[in-house]
């Protein structure tokens, strides 16, 4: 086939809601989309166990001690999940950590923010969980069988990861005043920057317009996040918690919760490596990593002594 027949083919795959798999035949720019955005996501998964890693020795209860250390245990089930997607694609893992240890490849901006009460991880769980749900749940029907069949799965642990912050919220915003003080004021930190979570303004992004010609992304950033919005306010209300924002008022015409304006220079601050923790979180991955060298070099060991012998 020539190279229009085999972007034809391609397209009436895309078109007709085929899934394309390693094997088939695809743009370059297809695959350097997914390699950039699967890996992307896999490095957000495993960012995103520290913040809440920094919790799991401080939990009030042994019970709450269990439901984050399986939580951040699924995070890091996650990330290698992802890395083996993305290596389908014909890159090695290695070099996809390289770039994030390096400073070239992105992660979450919400995973810079840092966890200063128990509060933030009950908001963790149902905020940050709970965007990620709406963005992976999209994501699940993607064009590209190995990413939707990944976050599949990954869905499922994610509403158990929701469900569990809310019951931490919940339980804090029906408690003593202090408990209820400590979780208003968590909610005050994590709304703005969850929101940002769901990446720039349409008219900013770079990315969608073929993302979603090759039906990767089948919403846009702002139907994502008016879609979280919209689902979110009445569980705050539910929880007598206030939206810390002044603009937020609700449309009977459209059905959605109109929300203010995002502070995007903050959002692009972060994104380009100046929030609160970035610098903390790449030292601590990269730490991670040289320390469990031996480990990466006692495999290899292993493994090319034992394919020489078979
Ligand atoms: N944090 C960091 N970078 C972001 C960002 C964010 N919240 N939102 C956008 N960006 C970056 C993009 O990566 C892109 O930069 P690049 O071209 O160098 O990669 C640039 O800003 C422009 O943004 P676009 O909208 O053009 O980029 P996309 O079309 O890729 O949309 C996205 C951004 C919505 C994050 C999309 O990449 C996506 O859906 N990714 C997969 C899901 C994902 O990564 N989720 C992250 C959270 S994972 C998580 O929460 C785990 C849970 O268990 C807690």
């Amino acid at each position: 086939m020539s190279q229009e027949e085999k972007l034809k083919e391609f397209e009436r795959k895309i078109e007709s809601g085929e899934k394309i798999e390693p094997k088939d035949w695809m743009p370059e720019n297809y695959r350097k989309q997914l390699i950039r955005m699967m890996s992307q996501h896999a490095h957000s998964e495993i960012v995103g166990m520290l913040p809440e890693g920094n919790w799991i020795t401080r939990a009030p209860s042994l019970r709450r001690k269990l439901g984050l250390l399986a939580k951040v245990q699924d995070e890091a089930g996650h990330g290698l999940y992802l890395y083996s997607a993305t290596e389908t694609l014909g890159v090695d893992r290695s070099e996809l950590i390289e770039n994030l240890h390096n400073g070239k490849a992105k992660y979450s901006s919400i995973f810079n923010y840092p966890t200063l009460t128990w509060a933030d991880i009950g908001l963790i769980g149902w905020l940050v969980d709970g965007a990620a749900i709406i963005n992976q749940t999209m994501l699940a029907k993607s064009s590209y069988g190995p990413y939707s069949r990944a976050l599949i799965r990954i869905c499922k642990e994610e509403n158990f990861h929701k469900k569990q912050g809310y019951e931490i919220v919940s339980k804090l915003a029906g408690g003593t005043k202090k408990q209820k003080e400590m979780v208003q004021e968590a909610f005050n930190r994590w709304w703005w920057p969850t929101l940002m979570m769901f990446g720039p303004p349409d008219k900013d992004s770079p990315n969608s317009a073929e993302l979603m010609k090759w039906k990767v992304k089948l919403n846009s950033n702002d139907d994502l996040r008016q879609r979280f919005v919209n689902l979110t306010v009445p569980q705050a209300i539910a929880v007598d918690l206030k939206v810390p924002d002044p603009d937020l008022k609700y449309n009977e015409e459209t059905g959605n919760w109109e929300f203010g304006e995002i502070n995007w220079e903050e959002f692009w601050n972060v994104v380009k490596g100046n929030g609160p923790l970035n610098k903390e979180r790449l030292k601590v991955r990269n730490d991670a990593h040289d320390r469990g060298a031996w480990v990466r070099e006692a495999a290899e060991a292993y493994a090319s002594k034992h394919s020489s012998l078979n």
